[in-house]
């Protein structure tokens, strides 16, 4: 019995130095437990003389009580320990600058599209487009450029299984348009094309925009008009200098390649232009009877043009950038200078 208050101050020094709460129930079995040493003390109460055994039971159950107290009394403290300890590890520092929000910007090609359809729409011509999967039909022989026509040979094609192609120009979109529309026609038609073709003004993918008017009396005058006032007002230059060289294409008659001043060297000459001071922006024509005559338009009563502009180019020289595969490349350090 004499051992009863070295048990408890034990137990109590015993829990207070315990910090997990795994340890903590082990030491409760050392006091408390079948084999504890209060349970011993239990066990010997029948030995006693019977007077003795009242007041014994009555001291060891007092001692159990201070000795689950002071248990409780840890077990709380821990737990709140581990609390603290895990409160303070999912602490949020919210005086941390946060890390904004950025916002996109259109692509500076984008922003040429956008720019020209603009331009176009406010001398009342149309938007459509067309699949850039094309069939053979629609992208060469409706274009008055049937199979063995030498100028096939100057749309390097990327062709798909099944004889398909990667159209070469957005100039399919005028048969298609043709077909399902009838004059007056006064339409534009942005788009990605496709060839095998890669430099510094050149990239396997790039965009063009075909332009068509078909109507009773439009000639090559009203061509060099619209696109030389397009032109201008895209570059906000009125003098600007623009030129229309004598070309070839199947599907126009006359043809002419549209030039505008190398906006790089002023006309000098350098890397961008190739050296002759002109950037080749387009190509562009009467539209070839052979071409009416397959969308069922009667070439005798109905006539116009048709071009097909470099919106990548129009791009370039605007904002100033001497090579075309940045567009492309995606670095952002690029891109975000058109935000
Ligand atoms: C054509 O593609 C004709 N379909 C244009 C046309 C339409 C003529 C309607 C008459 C009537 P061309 O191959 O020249 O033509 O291409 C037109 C323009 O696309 C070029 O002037 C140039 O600005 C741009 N271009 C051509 N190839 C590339 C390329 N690989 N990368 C970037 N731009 C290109
Ligand atoms: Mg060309």
């Amino acid at each position: 019995m004499q051992n009863l208050d070295q048990i408890l101050t034990e137990a109590q020094a015993a829990f207070a130095a315990i910090d997990n709460p795994a340890e903590l129930e082990q030491a409760k079995a050392r006091y408390l437990g079948k084999s504890g040493a209060l349970t011993e003390l239990l066990k010997q109460l029948g030995k006693m003389p019977a007077d003795e055994r009242r007041e014994a039971g009555a001291r060891i159950n007092q001692v159990k009580d201070s000795i689950e107290a002071a248990l409780n009394e840890r077990r709380e403290a821990l737990r709140e320990l581990q609390l603290q300890a895990q409160l303070a590890k999912e602490a949020l520092d919210v005086t941390l600058p946060g890390r904004g929000k950025h916002t996109g910007g259109l692509h500076p090609v984008n922003l040429t599209l956008h720019r020209i359809e603009e331009l176009f729409r406010s001398v009342g011509f149309a938007v459509a487009e067309g699949p850039e999967i094309e069939t053979d039909f629609y992208n060469f022989t409706a274009l008055n450029t049937p199979e063995d026509h030498p100028a096939r040979s100057m749309h390097d094609t990327f062709y798909v299984e099944g004889g398909d192609l990667l159209r070469t120009h957005t100039s399919p979109i005028q048969v298609r348009y043709m077909m399902t529309h009838q004059p007056p026609i006064k339409v534009i038609a942005p788009g990605r094309v496709y060839r095998v073709d890669s430099d510094a003004t050149h990239s396997p993918m790039f965009h063009q925009v075909e332009g068509l008017w078909i109507d009773e009396h439009v000639s090559f005058a009203d061509l060099k008009g619209v696109i030389a006032d397009f032109l201008r007002r895209f570059f906000e230059q009125d003098n600007l200098k623009v030129r229309f060289r004598p070309s070839f294409f199947p599907f126009t008659e006359p043809s002419a390649e549209i030039d505008m001043g190398c906006v790089f060297c002023g006309g000098a000459g350098c890397r961008v232009c190739s050296h002759t001071g002109w950037l080749e922006v387009g190509g562009c024509g009467m539209v070839h009877p052979n071409v009416l005559k397959h969308v069922n338009i009667d070439s005798q009563k109905y006539q116009g043009f048709a071009f097909g502009m470099g919106p990548d180019r129009l791009t370039m020289l605007r904002y100033g950038v001497n090579d075309l595969r940045l567009f492309y490349e995606n670095d952002l350090r690029f891109l975000k200078q058109f935000n």
